[in-house]
């Protein structure tokens, strides 16, 4: 299957990609999750994109469109797919992904969007807290870790992200309205979209999202 997740920041895109490619073993492929690899090792591209990420700023098209149309060769993705989660986030990156997919030889079955209220968005973004080691996602209140600041699957650290601090949330928040929301018309005047409630609780957006896939004949 070859998804798309598009949806503002604290949407659940990387939640449910989480889920969705554990259970059906397809690649998830997360912008953000690549960038803080390489933030973390500190070299100059690393000090670049926290400059970027850390003002909740977007990270320039033409180094996103590069490291996605790499990934988008390897032989994960000629197997079983890919679910793509924040990226595309702007006309000239969907408009690049339209031409590396040609280029493959593959089209997209389908672009899901995660509409979410402001006010939840809001305090799901403050409370949540990752995985140093393996990235899994949990929320103080949400989705609480069995004990707290460890890790329920490896017992790994959890921190909170540079760029969830409330005024960089609404920064966030402003780039998606200015930048992202558009592809909504890009995707919707092709056929391709559908939107589903990003307000639902974990299980209740997955359930909706495998009737929707089972229906479309993604199963
Ligand atoms: P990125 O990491 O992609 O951040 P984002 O798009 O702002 O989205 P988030 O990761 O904040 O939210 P999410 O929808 O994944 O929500 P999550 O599942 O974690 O990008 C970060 C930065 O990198 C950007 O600002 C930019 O600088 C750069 N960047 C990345 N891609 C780029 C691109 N293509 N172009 C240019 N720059 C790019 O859930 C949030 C919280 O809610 C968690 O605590 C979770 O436990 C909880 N939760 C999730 N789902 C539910 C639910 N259904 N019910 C209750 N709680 C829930
Ligand atoms: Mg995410």
């Amino acid at each position: 299957m070859r998804l798309v997740l598009l949806g503002p920041p604290g949407a659940g895109k990387g939640t449910q990609a989480k889920v969705l490619s554990n259970k059906l073993r397809i690649p998830h492929i997360s912008t953000g999750d690549i960038f803080r690899e390489v933030k973390a090792s500190e070299s100059e591209l690393g000090k670049k994109l926290s400059d970027y990420m850390n003002r909740g700023v977007l990270v320039p098209d033409e180094i996103v469109n590069q490291i996605v149309t790499d990934r988008l060769q390897r032989d994960d993705v000629k197997d079983a797919g890919f679910i793509l989660d924040g990226y595309p986030r702007t006309r000239p990156q969907a408009e690049a992904l339209d031409r590396a997919l040609e280029d493959i030889g593959i089209h997209l079955d389908s672009v899901i969007y995660m509409k979410t209220s402001k006010r939840i968005i809001l305090s799901r973004l403050t409370g949540r807290r990752i995985c140093k080691a393996c990235g899994s996602i949990f929320h103080i209140k949400n989705i609480p870790p069995k004990q707290e600041g460890v890790c329920d699957y490896c017992e790994g650290e959890l921190y909170q992200r540079d760029d969830d601090k409330e005024d960089t949330v609404l920064k966030r928040l402003q780039v998606y309205e200015d930048q992202t929301k558009e592809l909504i018309d890009y995707y919707n005047d092709r056929e391709a979209l559908q939107t589903v409630s990003g307000d639902l609780d974990v299980r209740q957006l997955y359930d909706v999202l495998y009737e929707l896939f089972g229906k479309e004949g993604l199963l």
